[in-house]
């Protein structure tokens, strides 16, 4: 173990806010069972306290003690945790995720990221950990070390570095409280869902669904269009070749969707920062992960109500 993610463990334990670096985007961190230590996490990001939690968890046994894991749920963590996906289920202890974490909930959203040094330290914690995303509340989620920094380095007392985040964008998220939801779309699409545990329920109205999905999210300071094929100005985030002749992002110049998700945030910041009159980014096909990449770039545009 190194010092660093020993340095994590003690701060996890004392209470204090880490950055925790997962497979899809840094998390701001903190212990799940205690509330005092969970509202630094709303506190610091500005978070609205209706909007509940990821309980990160680093072995099964955990999320069994945790949450209520129907077949379902055990069908779903066999096949793909860790990995991306974030489950929500009845809880069953409410101290180890306490009234605070879970916005009062009685369900409770546990997920295991597959990412060796967020497992180090949750393993080595042996306790369920609370982790947004580590932006401030509405930004675009940090998935490098100095963009989680930038957005709330002052609040944590141990900031990790596990590098560029693999993914890119935040884990899917599944309902399994009665009939099956896709809740957020993310790297585990619904088809893999279904193959595993059968057809999913319809989706229901934006706001019935996690109930933190505010419209206007990960949303940089420059106004931002999606399905542009001709900027005509300001930043273009391009997804394949483009004859654009100002200052162009590349999302994937093959037009590989895993490497635009990859990208999307951390060049979403880039573009920010040239303080464009706008960001123009290039249409994204909505298959596979490109359903979660339109998600997010629809809520950075303003576009879900
Ligand atoms: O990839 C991720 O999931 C990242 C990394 C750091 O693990 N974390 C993350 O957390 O995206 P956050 O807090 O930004 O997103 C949590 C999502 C929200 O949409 C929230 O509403 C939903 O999960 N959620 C949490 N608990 C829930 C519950 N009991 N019922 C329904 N939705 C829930
Ligand atoms: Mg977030």
């Amino acid at each position: 173990m190194t010092i660093d993610v020993a340095a994590a463990i003690a701060a996890l334990r004392t209470g204090d806010l880490i950055h925790l670096p997962t497979e899809t985007v840094y998390g701001l961190a903190a212990r799940a069972d205690d509330p005092a230590a969970v509202i630094k996490v709303f506190e610091a990001k500005g978070r609205p306290r209706f909007n509940p939690l990821i309980v990160h968890i680093g072995d099964i046994a955990l999320a069994e003690a945790i949450g209520v894991l129907d077949d379902r749920a055990r069908a779903l963590a066999k096949a793909f945790w860790p990995g991306p996906l974030t489950l929500v289920v009845p809880v069953r202890d409410t101290g180890m995720a306490c009234d605070l974490a879970r916005a009062g909930l009685d369900s409770v959203a546990l997920r295991m990221p597959k990412h060796d040094m967020a497992l180090q330290v949750l393993r080595g914690a042996g306790i369920g950990v609370v982790a947004p995303s580590a932006n401030r509340s509405g930004r675009p989620s940090p998935t490098t070390h100095a963009d989680a920094v930038e957005e709330t380095g002052t609040a944590v007392a141990v900031a990790l570095d596990g590098g560029a985040c693999p993914v890119g964008v935040e884990s899917t998220v599944v309902s399994l409280l009665d009939e099956a939801r896709y809740l957020r779309a993310g790297a585990i699409t619904r088809e893999e869902i279904a193959a595993i545990i059968g057809p999913l329920a319809a989706d229901v109205a934006e706001g019935h669904r996690s109930p933190g999905r505010l419209s206007l999210h990960y949303a940089p300071a420059a106004p931002v269009r999606i399905d542009v094929t001709a900027p005509e100005a300001g930043a273009y985030l391009a997804f394949g070749p483009t004859g654009y002749t100002g200052p162009v992002f590349q999302l994937s110049e093959g037009r590989d969707l895993r490497e635009a998700a990859a990208n999307l945030f951390r060049m979403l910041r880039e573009a920010d920062r040239l303080k464009p009159v706008v960001i123009s980014v290039a249409p994204i096909p909505a298959e596979g992960i490109g359903e979660a990449i339109n998600d997010r770039l629809k809520r950075a545009a303003g576009f879900v109500g």
